[in-house]
């Protein structure tokens, strides 16, 4: 089914349909696929992103930054220091300048509701590279990386344990908006938010996912194709730390967990992880971890995130033309004739 990204802002994997995810997916894998070509083809050439970032980041940066390279655009990084939203400047005078100069912004943010400002404001698209609400971002590549490894997303279960944050809000709508079951398994107290599992799991009557909260490690991971995790205090939430690691003590991927799961499970991160809290290292590094994987994928995913929604699908290389007839062999010189006389 044709979708229309162009111009849109992602601001949540609500905003987007199953057909729009997915065909952002199909042509994430086209990219990652035929890299070179896409390189070549700089579909967006002249294109400038504004990088807004209020905390810090090495994935969402450099997998924007080097892709916009990739891609034949550019991207400006812009610290805290650089704009200080609401302090220095308003968030609206951020977004209507920032719109007089590129072509697409990209803000990380504290609450969400900075993002969707920025978005009311600016006239040009806005994508959400994390606020405390969501990382529509990383459940892109989260996705692809599924596909990869599972050859497919409808009726696959995803165990999400740990914390029910940002990351977990964006798995629920991604996983319901694609057919696939979502369980969050958080201790008590530290559950996703009560009207985010009410629209998912709305979202998944019509998909035909189930979503749901459970307390239980074992319960959540049973007969689970992929177990997820992420930090158990997030950017921000630094001086929870110590009090949060007493309270998810039991909530890790690790080989004990994994014997619940499918034989066959794969483990995801979105990264950084805090190896010994809620996954072991030995678990990150066994076979089936995709971990790895999945934080390249961040790259293609928002390449593909990005032609469409700057409407340059369809600059894709041009055919590469047939070779040429290879020319023809010279004709060997005749040799001189042997024996000749001398002089
Ligand atoms: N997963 C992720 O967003 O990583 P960064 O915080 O390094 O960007
Ligand atoms: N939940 C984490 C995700 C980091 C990519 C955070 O917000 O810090």
């Amino acid at each position: 089914m044709a979708v229309k990204l162009q111009g849109r802002n992602l601001l949540s994997m609500k905003d987007l349909s199953g057909d729009e995810i997915h065909a952002i997916l199909a042509l994430a894998h086209d990219i990652k696929a035929h890299r070179a070509k896409w390189w070549h083809a700089a579909p967006l050439g002249g294109q400038t992103l504004g990088m807004l970032f209020q905390k810090p980041s090495l994935r969402t940066r450099v997998s924007f930054e080097t892709g916009m390279a990739r891609l034949g655009g550019h991207a400006i990084y812009l610290s805290p220091v650089d704009f200080q939203l609401g302090k220095r400047e308003t968030v609206e005078d951020v977004a209507i300048v920032l719109s007089r100069y590129v072509d697409v912004i990209m803000a990380r943010v504290f609450e969400h509701e900075i993002v969707a400002e920025l978005a009311k404001y600016a006239t040009c698209p806005v994508i959400n590279g994390l606020s405390d609400f969501e990382h529509p971002c990383q459940i892109l590549a989260d996705l692809q990386t599924i596909q990869e490894w599972k050859g497919g997303l409808k009726g696959r279960t995803l165990n999400y344990i740990g914390d029910g944050n940002n990351v977990a809000h964006s798995l629920m709508f991604g996983g319901a908006r694609v057919g696939m079951n979502v369980t969050v398994t958080t201790p008590p107290g530290f559950e996703p938010s009560g009207l985010v599992l009410a629209e998912a799991a709305e979202i998944g009557r019509a998909t035909g996912a189930t979503v749901r909260v459970v307390h239980d490690a074992a319960e959540g991971a049973k007969g689970a194709d992929v177990l997820y995790t992420d930090v158990w205090a997030s950017m921000g939430q630094e001086a929870e730390a110590e009090a949060r690691k007493a309270k998810f003590q039991g909530f890790q991927i690790n080989a004990g967990l994994l014997s619940h799961a499918k034989k066959d499970a794969i483990i995801l991160h979105c990264l950084p992880a805090h190896y010994g809290e809620e996954i072991d290292y030995a678990a990150s590094r066994t076979p089936n971890s995709a971990i790895f994987d999945q934080a390249e994928n961040r790259m293609h995913a928002q390449n593909a995130l990005l032609v469409l929604v700057m409407g340059a699908a369809g600059k894709s290389a041009p055919k590469p033309k047939p070779a040429a007839t290879p020319a023809a062999k010279p004709k060997p010189k005749p040799r001189p004739a042997r024996g000749r006389s001398r002089r």
